[in-house]
């Protein structure tokens, strides 16, 4: 019998130092005061990018993120908005720009979930989950697309106007009951995210999204905070560990630098294989 590796025991190995692939870019990361985004927006700095770290509550949280990142001889600033607000995202834009003087990097990560039955779920369930997920990366999308047409290519930096990386979910492709408006959010990220990348190429800006698994955060305590929690996750995660924030930063910094120049329109599933189905391992 195998040993499973445990809630407070997911034997990482050790990470080799994050490459200088980004240095003199400047990035925005929504929803970076905690979970993913805050990962991100750290990961970022390492690889060298001045970053905005935008919050909607815990500015608290998001000034230690900067503070972190300051500590480590990063440049980072926190920046408030409601990613749903078009008023607030036009504001958090302006401002970002302002301090950094330009954007070259956008990861609209802030989401979550308001989980119900569907039966249950109030339109208010639907709604909140729709325009934080969906509707927010379109306005950050939109501003940020707007700041990369009016600059086009700093050659110093990359070759490329501008990246975007979508924050999407296995549950882009993964069907889930009991949470029907964030996978039809995710599954709008997806098409959305396509067909900006469609759209969007001519003017040399690439478009891609991250699709994480089950990753230690804050949004799904409740799947990995007890060791039968714990291994009933590891069910679905054929590489039997739950994803670390880190996991998911790695993967931006890539999709964010110039070798990830050819990739335009991708999800990269970052999930231990959950996208694999592992429920068909054995059977069907
Ligand atoms: C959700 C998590 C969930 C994971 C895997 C994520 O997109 O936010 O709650 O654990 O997908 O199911």
């Amino acid at each position: 019998m195998t040993t499973q590796p445990t809630t407070f025991n997911t034997d990482l190995p050790k990470r080799r130092p994050m490459p200088d692939l980004l240095s003199g870019q400047k990035a925005l990361v929504t929803g970076a005061n905690s979970g993913i985004g805050r990962a991100v927006a750290i990961g970022l700095a390492r690889a060298g990018a001045e970053v905005a770290v935008n919050y909607v509550v815990g500015e608290e949280a998001a000034q230690k993120v900067v503070a972190e990142i300051e500590a480590e001889g990063g440049r980072a600033h926190a920046v408030y908005a409601d990613v749903s607000s078009e008023d607030d995202v036009k504001t958090m834009m302006a401002s970002a720009i302002e301090t950094m003087g330009t954007i070259d990097i956008l990861v609209p990560n802030a989401g979550l979930q308001r989980d119900a039955a569907a039966v249950d779920m109030t339109l208010e369930q639907w709604n909140k989950v729709i325009s934080v997920n969906l509707t927010g990366q379109f306005l950050c999308i939109r501003e940020a697309v707007k700041e990369f047409n009016r600059r086009g290519v700093r050659t110093d930096v990359s070759v490329a106007a501008g990246k975007v990386i979508c924050m999407s979910s296995v549950h882009e492709v993964i069907a889930w009951a009991g949470h029907i408006n964030y996978a039809a959010s995710k599954g709008g990220v997806h098409m959305m995210m396509q067909s900006l990348a469609q759209e969007l190429a001519p003017q040399r800006i690439r478009v891609n999204a991250i699709g994480p698994g089950a990753i230690r955060t804050p949004i799904n305590t409740q799947a990995w905070n007890t060791e039968a929690a714990y291994a009933d996750l590891m069910r679905l995660v054929p590489y039997k560990r739950i994803g670390e924030p880190e996991d998911i930063a790695n993967a931006a910094v890539f999709l964010a630098s110039d070798m990830a120049d050819y990739i335009n329109g991708i999800t990269l599933f970052v999930d231990g294989g959950m996208t694999c189905y592992p429920g068909f391992a054995t059977g069907g």
